[in-house]
């Protein structure tokens, strides 16, 4: 994402490394060792979720209104991963966002974070409140013990200019050009966006 968010707006240098992002290398495993107590986990995770939504909410309402759509693609494209890094630094946590339907190659799911994604479809379509919908477990990854929480984002109506049906042709020929392989549009109120994704280290003596 800091690759990205650097050489933004560059053109078609940005369009390369687009393309080429690499595949996912982490692998996750089922935890092997006695999981601890995920309360404390659950709430440093919660926390930091609700801290990224509320500030790239308060950030994208206002660049909007400042200059519509047009102008707020850089806070989704280059603050959003920004905000993301100093909440991973304050929390010594790693934060970020990621998409069945994604529109920065950088934000794919791996596998576990697929299956979770999926899993909140199914919830939602039977019916769950996607405002509420969280899942967490103790994984190994490339490994090492981890906390892994993930938080559904649902679609709300400022999300639309951008991840709508409906898009300006200003904004489509921006979006086009910054994300080529964009799959992150189409969405309705009320849909799956994405999900908030959290990794927490493990301790070995907690
Ligand atoms: C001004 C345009 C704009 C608006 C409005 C907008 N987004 Fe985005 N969104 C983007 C861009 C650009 C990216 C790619 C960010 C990046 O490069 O990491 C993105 C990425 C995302 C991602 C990360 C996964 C992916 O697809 O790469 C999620 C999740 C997301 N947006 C959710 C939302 C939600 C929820 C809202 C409404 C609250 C919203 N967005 C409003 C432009 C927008």
């Amino acid at each position: 994402m800091r690759i990205i968010s650097a050489i933004a707006g560059t053109g078609p240098a940005l369009v390369a490394v687009l393309t080429i992002a690499p595949p996912l290398a982490t692998t996750s495993t089922a935890y092997a060792a006695q999981a601890p107590d995920p309360a404390p986990y659950v709430a440093k995770a919660r926390a930091a979720a609700k801290a990224l939504a509320t500030a790239l909410k308060a950030r994208l309402e206002q660049a909007i209104s400042e200059g519509g759509a047009e102008n707020a693609i850089r806070i989704c494209n280059i603050e959003a991963p920004e905000i993301a890094d100093a909440i991973s630094a304050d929390t010594g946590l790693s934060v970020g966002r990621t998409a069945l339907k994604w529109r920065n190659p950088a934000n794919r799911p791996n596998d576990w974070e697929r299956a979770v994604l999926k899993r909140f479809e199914r919830e939602k379509a039977a019916g769950a409140d996607l405002k509420k919908l969280e899942h967490f477990a103790f994984l190994t990854e490339d490994g090492k013990p981890v906390f892994r929480y993930m938080k559904a984002i649902p679609t709300a109506e400022v999300c639309l200019a951008c991840h709508g049906s409906d898009l300006a042709p200003e904004l489509v020929e921006k979006l086009d050009k910054l994300y080529p392989q964009d799959r992150a549009r189409g969405f309705k109120v009320g849909d799956l966006r994405g999900a908030f994704t959290i990794t927490a280290p493990v301790p070995a003596t907690p």
